[in-house]
């Protein structure tokens, strides 16, 4: 099968290249080769490129900056993904569009393939827009907390906060909140087999159980022998204050995926050299 991708330099995109170009042929776009808000552009190059599916993961990625450049992460977000399946419709072809759990409130969890979104922040918001264009006509994938082998290009939040124990610099993690880390090898394998078993509806690709960030801090402090001590509890009340607003309890599962096993937390970052 051939995939084009976008946003393939990316913290997910990147993996998911490198884990299974023994097994398909990708092509790989970044914002310079095919930038998506370009309708243009992205006529000119899907036109002139063998693809059999389109894996959407470019994206406007940043939470707390989408607040405040909301026409930017609009017109990625939004826009640049009905330029995209407009294109994909006209070759008839597939699409699965990479989506989140910022799509949800947070509110009254656990939220699966069923649950209606109602997102809290612009990203969200952004997301959940270009979900509503693409549904049944693309594949809509949702993915949460990716992390995984480390790139240079863009740390996830393991190392990020390793980096930060490493500095010894005192942190403050939320304990009153919900994260399901996702290790990115799954969302890999589980892409792989949706692309084969390819409908348009809608998936979790999630792991398989949820923590507060406090315990998620604590146990990337112990994987990595950094002292724990400099991470300190904090309210999700406190730690938002100026910050977008995050979805607050996101224990996102599925009740579709009984065909790629997803890892726990530990699991996943076991495999992680520490
Ligand atoms: N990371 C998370 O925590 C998370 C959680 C849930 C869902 N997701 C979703 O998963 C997907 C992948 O996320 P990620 O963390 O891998 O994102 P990322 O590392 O921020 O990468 C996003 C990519 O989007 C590309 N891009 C931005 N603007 C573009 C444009 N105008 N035209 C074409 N490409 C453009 C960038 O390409 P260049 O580098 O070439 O400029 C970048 O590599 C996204 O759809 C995101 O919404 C992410």
């Amino acid at each position: 099968m051939n995939i084009a991708v976008t946003g393939a330099n990316g913290l997910v995109g990147s993996r998911i290249i490198e884990l299974l170009k023994s097994k398909h042929s990708f092509i790989p776009f970044s914002s310079k080769d095919l930038d998506i808000t370009q309708k243009d552009i992205v006529q000119q190059v899907l036109d002139a490129t063998e693809f059999d599916l389109l894996l959407h993961l470019a994206a406007y990625t940043n939470v707390d900056g989408a607040e405040t450049e909301k026409e930017k992460a609009h017109t990625i977000n939004v826009e640049g993904t009905r330029n995209l399946l407009e294109q994909v419709e006209k070759a008839g072809k597939k699409m699965i569009y990479i989506s989140t759990d910022f799509v949800f409130d947070g509110r009254i969890p656990p939220f699966d393939e069923m649950s209606t979104p109602n997102p809290v922040g612009y990203y969200g918001q952004t997301k959940y827009e270009a979900e509503q264009i693409v549904k049944d006509k693309a594949m809509i994938v949702r993915i949460s907390y990716p992390y995984g082998y480390p790139s240079d290009k863009k740390p996830d939040f393991v190392q990020r906060l390793r980096q930060l124990l490493e500095l010894n610099k005192p942190i403050t993690m939320i304990s009153d909140s919900a994260m399901t880390p996702t290790f990115i090898d799954d969302i890999a394998l589980g892409l792989e087999y949706l692309a084969t078993h390819y409908k348009p509806e809608i998936y979790h690709l999630v792991g398989t159980k949820s923590y507060t960030p406090f315990e998620v801090g604590t146990i990337i402090a112990k994987h990595y022998e950094l002292p724990g001590s400099l991470i300190m509890p904090t309210t999700y009340k406190e730690y938002m204050k100026g910050k977008a607003e995050r979805p607050q309890y996101s224990i996102i599962m599925t009740s579709k995926n009984i065909f790629t096993p997803m890892k726990t937390f530990e699991e996943g970052l076991a495999l992680l050299d520490s």
